[in-house]
């Protein structure tokens, strides 16, 4: 009885939580819809190296969106401000120090080096 006294409230937040994160998930996705944020490569300079223009955006028309990490492959940190794009590691670049892209909002870079793939892995849409 004993066990089962103890073990009632921790299964209690157990579901609260599950269903905290669920309505969530749901919140966000409802909103953004499949509006991912999406990384555009333009070639701007025919040199060599050739000059690339990045441009994220935040493609939800209602919720900004935090920390999008990019899969950036060996992108050296010398190419551009980390505050706009930070290389973290091997593969694993952030946007804008993590902080928020309003809804539709663009974030754009250039870099002149052999062009690099890119394209978003992670982000959390922060909706109301
Ligand atoms: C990137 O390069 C293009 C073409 O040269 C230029 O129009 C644009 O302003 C540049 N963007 C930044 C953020 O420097």
């Amino acid at each position: 009885m004993e066990l089962k006294m103890q073990s009632l409230p921790a299964f209690k937040l157990v579901v609260w939580t599950l269903l905290t994160l669920v309505s969530l998930h749901f919140g966000s996705g409802a909103k953004c819809g499949t509006n991912s944020p999406t990384v555009k490569q333009t070639q701007v300079g025919f040199n060599n190296p050739p000059k690339f223009m990045v441009e994220v955006q935040n493609n939800c028309p209602m919720c900004p969106v935090i920390n999008i990490h990019v899969k950036c492959g060996s992108f050296s940190k010398a190419l551009v401000n980390p505050k706009l794009f930070k290389v973290l590691a091997f593969n694993d670049c952030v946007v804008n120090g993590g902080l928020p892209l309003g809804p539709l909002q663009k974030l754009s870079f250039n870099y002149s080096h052999q062009k690099y793939l890119m394209y978003p892995t992670t982000w959390y849409f922060q909706c109301e």
